[in-house]
């Protein structure tokens, strides 16, 4: 909802309903824009600040109005909710270039469009920070959480929370706003401070478990742990409680590991195990199931963790839960697993000593009637679950880790791997270990013809004996 009012300095005053108010610029822009109104005569304001000293006479409706380009309109959408008080401003004046050319948006090195994309980047990153850092807290049946976004995005993130967790009752508290979903219903309530939002709870507790046993001092490195999770975001986030203590005794920590292998009997190790391993992994999965890092986690039954002893030598990464994998709550237990199995046998590499993952923990799918059809990750998807993969290679260090498949690479590596090129020669990965590339059991499924399908049987084998070997290796 807008307000249209000419002032006493002829200029004409939009006021509109609230910070975010995409419906009322959108509106009071089309009619200013068909009537030709120039973006310096416009002085765009947010709620009800002094709309008396105004007259009412401005014109509601304007003349014809104009189509706008689909990407238009999901920019506007986005940049509304910046903090920048020219974001009104701004856009109205490039609708009034859409005005008289409809491919102004494409233009990247105008500046007006660069400033907007940079705008709507800001927004989608604060959305993205958003998704991934609100942690509820449970108080009598209901789940609250305190939340101050950079920008005005909360009624935004409604949409991602309702189908998130469509079947619980939440809360979303905001400095600017508050959003609550009853199960079916969405409203919306004043802002909220920090001290009115609960805080404590068991979860926030397996949270500092984990950090607290994965904390190694020798690897401590603040710019990625803050690139990662930013300081703004600690305060409402119980693991990061004991961040800024384990920074403080990191040095000291390190020199008495230093010293303890000094007078230690065993071979040195390129890294160190965490203290705790195990009751770190336990929490690490424990927070995996609520993991709402991308879309993925909406329609799939449940997060598939990794499994395996933490002491492996060898990790073995594939592309994401299928089917089977989705209803069981295990990695590789449908047909891909079932050769998988058959093959380990056959190069006499013993499953149960090995850690088995994918390198993204929601089965993707497009239903088609009953059957869910696999749909191969994006590398959005990839890179949004590699903290979930690198929190598992940091805590069972294994010494080869094998790629099953392109998707598994990436998640390793970072960059797109060509299976034919890169399999048969390990990789080294950024922590000195050794990464093998080879096909994913899905891949020789798919072959129709039997002699190719043998063929690449016999390839999997053969990559798979040489990890066998190269991990006797490195054992001796
Ligand atoms: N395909 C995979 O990549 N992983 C599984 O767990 C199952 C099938």
């Amino acid at each position: 909802m807008s307000r249209l009012a000419v002032s006493t300095t002829d200029a004409l005053r939009v006021t509109l309903a609230a910070p975010d108010d995409f419906d009322g610029w959108r509106d009071a822009a089309r009619n200013l824009a068909a009537s030709g109104v120039p973006a310096d005569a416009v002085a765009w304001h947010i709620g009800t600040e002094e709309p008396e000293l105004f007259g009412s006479d401005a014109p509601k409706r304007a003349a014809a109005q104009f189509p706008v380009p689909r990407n238009f309109v999901d920019l506007a959408a986005d940049v509304v909710c910046h903090s920048d008080p020219e974001r009104f401003a701004l856009l109205y004046a490039l609708l009034l270039r859409l005005r008289d050319n409809r491919h102004a948006l494409e233009d990247e090195a105008d500046p007006l469009v660069r400033r907007l994309q940079k705008l709507q980047k800001a927004v989608r990153r604060d959305l993205h920070k958003m998704h991934a850092f609100v942690r509820f807290r449970e108080i009598d049946g209901r789940f609250v959480a305190f939340f101050e976004p950079e920008h005005h995005i909360v009624r935004r993130s409604a949409s991602f929370f309702v189908g998130r967790f469509t079947n619980m009752r939440w809360s979303i508290l905001a400095p600017d706003v508050s959003i609550h979903w009853d199960g079916e219903i969405l409203t919306e309530g004043p802002g909220a401070t920090r001290a009115e939002a609960p805080s404590g709870d068991p979860f926030e507790e397996t949270w500092r478990t984990y950090y607290a046993s994965i904390f190694n001092p020798a690897r401590l490195k603040v710019g990625a742990m803050l690139k990662e999770m930013p300081k703004k975001y600690w305060r409402n986030m119980p693991e990061t409680a004991l961040v800024q203590p384990l920074i403080a005794s990191a040095r000291q920590r390190e020199l008495d590991m230093i010293a303890g292998s000094a007078v230690s009997q065993e071979p040195p190790r390129a890294v160190e195990r965490p203290g705790n391993a195990q009751a770190a992994w336990d929490a690490l999965r424990e927070q995996a199931r609520t993991c709402t890092r991308c879309d993925l986690c909406g329609p799939a039954t449940q997060t598939v963790f990794g499994e395996g002893p933490l002491t492996a030598p060898i990790m073995f990464i594939g592309e994401q839960p299928g089917d089977q994998e989705d209803l069981a709550g295990r990695p590789f237990v449908g047909p891909a697993g079932q050769l998988f199995n058959a093959v380990l046998e056959e190069t006499g590499i013993d499953r149960s000593t090995t850690y088995v993952t994918n390198a993204v923990k929601h089965f993707k799918f497009v239903p088609r009637g009953k059957r869910r059809i696999h749909s191969k990750p994006d590398t959005g998807e990839i890179d949004a679950c590699r903290w979930w993969v690198e929190q598992e290679r940091a805590l069972v260090l294994p010494q080869i880790t094998v790629a099953l498949g392109a998707t598994a690479a990436r998640s390793l590596t970072g960059k797109s791997i060509t299976i034919g090129r890169a399999r048969g020669a390990p990789l080294t990965l950024a922590d000195g270990s050794e990464c093998w590339v080879t096909v994913h059991p899905s891949f020789i499924l798919r072959i129709p013809e039997e002699d190719r399908r043998e063929e690449e049987r016999a390839l999997f084998v053969q990559d798979l004996k040489r990890v066998r070997m190269r991990a006797e290796e490195l054992a001796e």
